[in-house]
């Protein structure tokens, strides 16, 4: 067999504000984690991400600030590729379904899609009924109106979803529905959709969710939660035609020589997921390889395809999304042939994140009430390994967790710092001081010292078995043991105490600890990349360092090593996290 391949994606972020770090431990973190750990192992990865710059929330947005959606999308892009790029989330192609570079190939790939889907006649088209604002005379799609929830009551309901109990809304439902646009009471008239018939895609979507659940037969470890709230939709409810376009001007056009297609776009929903196929095209295509080298990542059975999204977007990855290319498969087969799209290997998915303030009650990040930390913000004081180390810790990965603002702070330090840094400090301390910054003979290695060598694979093979399960949370906290583990051995062993009275056995020591800290370079280098690369520096280690084998192989005696340095700081967050 080759070298395995993944198309890992991480969920398209609406161009229409910062993020937060809600945002970040998500989808991002851990996709940017899995990717690194992927690559380690020697697998070809291709990561995609991009904005979601289509459908309302953007020109809800826009019109707020009274700039263009052009103008505002593109901002945000490049604000959140910074945000990105600095915590060290490292996407091959970041692109934008409305983006200069990017619009055309989505656009095509989105049209194309669509068509295939209608021509295997997966497709309704249906008069229905809308709300329409009289004095802006045109239709309220999604979010373009407002109103009280018919699920929970909260008059926080708009008309795709409600914010308070995160249900999906069907817009006629919504209790005194006004218009976001004139607050004006709109009234229902007639227009014409495309509906997807999930309800005749229900049967093979549940068989497929259904095989998810033995993690063996899928080849991956779905998540309870994924599972529980998709199946869990089509138990309840079962899957009734959703309308896959809108009377939108800003998005995807419709693709149909139709009159009733004019002025209507494609439901966003519809086309952002196709935005992970439209940028890997242009990816391929900026590599020389052309556009159709999609295919390689995308209708290929051996190529294993990953979603990371947050918890809001389980409906849309776990059965809008693969209703959408089971719709346009020729063959019968549920996963797809060769040259078909094929179904998600794993769809991972986080809960939300809260937020902690100092002397607060835990509440929901909200971007109205201020109570988030953004990550421009974040990134102009701190480090980005605190943060990362700090939100995989805490991950979300089956339930809410929190970011709490103290325990951020106590855990970096306490940690990261003390744990981790503190290791490498005395080690790398003692290898200068007294072995002339050279990795000193590992001698025979007594019961305790073949251990804790013996613990450096061990562990390796216990984070590989974390990474594989999508448990980063459980992978991270394998490192941080060795790290312990090393730090324990050095207690015991007492090279401060040898050094006075045997300088073989301490060197011998500090030997153990240096091919520890080896290791521990490796293993770290997924989460931490930033401090894995001090790391490797200081250990002065040659080019293959990140590769998972490596991560056993021995500093040879005499190796010489690199000069020390501060690895993680300690931290004072009352400068970012005061009562503001
Ligand atoms: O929830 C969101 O932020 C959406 N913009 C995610 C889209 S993911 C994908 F389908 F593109
Ligand atoms: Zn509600």
């Amino acid at each position: 067999m080759g070298t395995q391949r993944y198309l890992v994606t991480a969920a398209l972020p609406y161009s229409n504000g910062r993020l937060h770090v809600g945002h970040v431990a998500g989808a991002y973190l851990p996709a940017d984690t899995y990717v690194r750990y992927l690559r380690a192992t020697g697998a070809d990865v291709c990561f995609i991400c991009g904005s979601d710059d289509n459908g309302v929330a953007a020109l809800k947005t826009a019109r707020e600030q009274d700039r263009t959606v052009e103008e505002l999308t593109g901002h945000f892009n490049a604000s959140q590729q910074a945000d990105f790029s600095g915590l060290g989330i490292e996407f091959d192609t970041y692109g934008g379904t409305h983006q200069p570079g990017f619009v055309d190939t989505h656009e095509k790939f989105s049209q194309e899609l669509f068509l295939k889907i209608h021509d295997k006649g997966f497709f309704t088209k249906r008069t229905g009924k809308q709300l329409y604002d009289v004095k802006a005379e045109q239709f309220l799609p999604d979010r373009f109106v407002k109103g009280k929830c018919p699920n929970c009551g909260s008059d926080k309901a708009f008309g795709d979803q409600c914010e308070d109990c995160g249900r999906a809304v069907d817009q006629i439902a919504l209790i005194d529905p006004v218009s976001v646009l004139t607050e004006t009471t709109p009234e229902l008239r007639e227009t014409v959709h495309w509906y997807l018939r999930l309800d005749r895609l229900q049967e093979r979507l549940s068989g497929w969710l259904a095989s998810k659940k033995d993690a063996d037969a899928a080849g991956a470890l779905w998540r309870p939660t994924v599972l529980n709230q998709s199946l869990g939709r089509i138990e309840a409810e079962g899957l009734p035609e959703r309308a896959m376009t809108r009377d939108l001007t800003w998005g995807v056009p419709v693709p149909l020589d139709d009159a009733d297609a004019e002025g209507k776009s494609l439901y966003v929903w519809f086309d952002a997921p196709i935005g992970y196929v439209s940028f890997t095209a242009v990816h391929c295509d900026r590599l020389g390889e052309g556009e159709q080298a999609a295919d390689r990542w995308w209708k290929d059975p051996d190529c294993k395809i990953v979603h990371f999204i947050g918890e809001d977007n389980i409906v849309f990855h776990a059965i809008t999304w693969p209703a959408m290319l089971l719709a346009s498969h020729d063959s019968d087969s549920v996963q797809g042939e060769k040259g078909e799209y094929q179904l998600p290997h794993n769809v991972v998915s986080n809960s939300f994140l809260n937020i902690k303030f100092p002397g607060k009650e835990e509440e929901k990040i909200s971007k109205s009430r201020g109570t988030a930390v953004w990550i421009e913000e974040y990134l102009e004081r701190f480090d980005p390994d605190p943060l990362r180390y700090y939100l995989t810790a805490v991950a979300p990965e089956n339930a809410r967790t929190a970011f709490d603002i103290d325990e951020f702070i106590a855990r970096n330090n306490g940690e990261l710092v003390n744990a981790f840094g503190n290791f490498f400090n005395r080690t790398m301390t003692f290898a200068h001081k007294y072995f002339d910054g050279k990795v000193p003979p590992a001698g025979d290695r007594a019961p305790e010292d073949a251990e804790q060598i013996k613990r450096r694979g061990e562990v390796l093979a216990s984070t590989a078995a974390a990474f594989e399960k999508c448990q980063f949370k459980a992978g991270l906290g394998e490192v941080m043991g060795l790290a312990r583990a090393g730090n324990g051995y050095f207690d015991v062993t007492k090279p401060f105490l040898s050094r006075k009275t045997d300088m073989a056995a301490c060197g011998w020591a500090i030997n153990v600890c240096l091919q520890t800290a080896r290791t521990l370079t490796t293993a770290i280098a997924p989460f931490l990349p930033f401090t894995a690369d001090k790391c490797a520096k200081m250990l002065n280690l040659g080019e293959d360092w990140r590769s998972w084998t490596s991560g056993t192989d021995e500093l040879a005696d005499g190796h010489p090593l690199g000069e020390p340095e501060i690895l993680v700081k300690k931290l004072d967050a009352k400068e970012l996290f005061d009562e503001k």
